[in-house]
């Protein structure tokens, strides 16, 4: 891994000021601030209702933060469309991260409806994405919508303690659904043998070109980039320096390896309480959008208690390592979905967001 003193001085040698040295961080902190608020009071229009659930599904998380939806708002109700132009072909060739983001982004919207009176039914067609379907209700607030704001993927080393029985079973409930469901894992020995197909998936990731090249396309290296283009990975959200856009993918080429991506992922899993493991009863489009909702699900829930997650997917990701994550977990033929890690820690950077002129799909 590079160290932050090697990176920084990689930067310093080019005579290249590191961002956070050239203020360029405020602007970054603005729309921060700007994307990550609370409701505001509302107008009673239905419209700009509409535009409040649609601004909630859209700090959903996304593989990669690709944020690979699109929104039609109609009379009816709202409709999540898959947007195909953001999607990763090399660590994703199914789609499959590409619904669970879908998924996630229509948990955020459903929980933002009752809070503004709205019953939404989420029903997925194949064709046309999610459909959601809005009907008056009456009001009702909730600890995970109010966690909405607050839920980052937070990709920092825990604090190692364990968490309180009644905590890992309010997680596990909130991670389980129809057809998708969690499987808790805090024993130390098996979230070591987890540990070691992680470390085997990333390994394998990290000696593929094409998957590097798809992944340095979605980080934004700099703060001025990220805050234009309101999408990708931000490399202070992962904890890592900042660097110019030139400069960036060469220090990642120089920096970056397996070998030291696998001693932070040590790192991060034995600092963990434990490891969530998402799967489903079938391996199709409609149980990944449901799995990312009990997944959105469960990180909303984490938030609220002031519990940190972050994903792990490359033992999902790698599909010839797929089933010797199902036998270890016992499930049989059935496909693991996720991996997610949770516990107590510091938070990071958040990441930001598209404008929803971006995202609104207005034919
Ligand atoms: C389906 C899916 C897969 C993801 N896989 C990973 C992963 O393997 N590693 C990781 O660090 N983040 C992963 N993420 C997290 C995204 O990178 C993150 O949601 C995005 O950068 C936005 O940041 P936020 O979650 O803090 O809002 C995944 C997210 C989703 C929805």
């Amino acid at each position: 891994v590079p160290t932050r003193r090697q990176w920084l001085k990689a930067v310093a040698a080019t005579g290249t000021a590191p961002l956070a040295a050239c203020g360029a961080p405020d602007a970054y902190e603005q729309a921060a601030h700007a994307t990550w608020h609370p409701s505001d009071p509302l107008p009673a229009q239905a419209s700009a209702v509409r535009r409040e659930l649609v601004r909630c599904a859209t700090l959903a998380p996304s593989s990669h933060n690709t944020q690979c939806w699109k929104f039609r708002i109609g009379e009816r109700g709202i409709d999540i469309l898959a947007d195909l132009s953001r999607r990763c072909p090399v660590v994703d060739p199914d789609d499959h991260h590409l619904h669970v983001s879908l998924g996630c982004a229509a948990e955020n919207l459903v929980l933002a409806a009752a809070h503004h009176g709205l019953h939404a039914e989420a029903r997925f067609e194949p064709a046309t994405g999610i459909r959601l379907a809005l009907e008056k209700a009456t009001a009702s607030t909730s600890a995970l919508y109010a966690a909405i704001p607050q839920r980052q993927s937070t990709r920092g080393d825990y604090d190692g303690r364990p968490l309180a029985a009644d905590e890992l079973r309010l997680l596990e409930a909130a991670g389980s659904g129809r057809g998708a469901r969690v499987m808790l894992l805090t024993a130390r020995p098996v979230m070591e043998q987890v540990l070691e197909l992680v470390v085997a998936g990333n390994t394998a990731q990290f000696a593929d070109k094409a998957f590097v090249e798809e992944l340095k396309a979605w980080i934004r290296f700099d703060g001025d980039e990220a805050v234009r283009r309101g999408d990708g990975l931000y490399a202070a959200s992962s904890g890592n320096p900042t660097a110019p856009r030139w400069l960036g993918p060469h220090l990642f080429d120089w920096f970056v390896t397996a070998d030291g991506e696998n001693d932070k992922v040590r790192r991060q899993i034995r600092s963990s309480a434990g490891l969530a493991v998402f799967f489903s009863d079938a391996d199709d489009a409609a149980h990944w959008v449901e799995v990312g909702r009990c997944c959105e699900r469960f990180a909303l829930q984490a938030a609220a208690l002031d519990i940190r997650t972050a994903y792990l997917n490359q033992p999902v990701e790698v599909a010839a390592l797929r089933p010797r994550l199902a036998t270890l977990l016992g499930i049989g033929a059935r496909r693991p979905d996720l991996v997610v890690r949770f516990g107590r820690g510091p938070r990071l950077p958040v990441s930001l967001r598209r404008p929803l002129a971006a995202v609104i799909d207005a034919t």
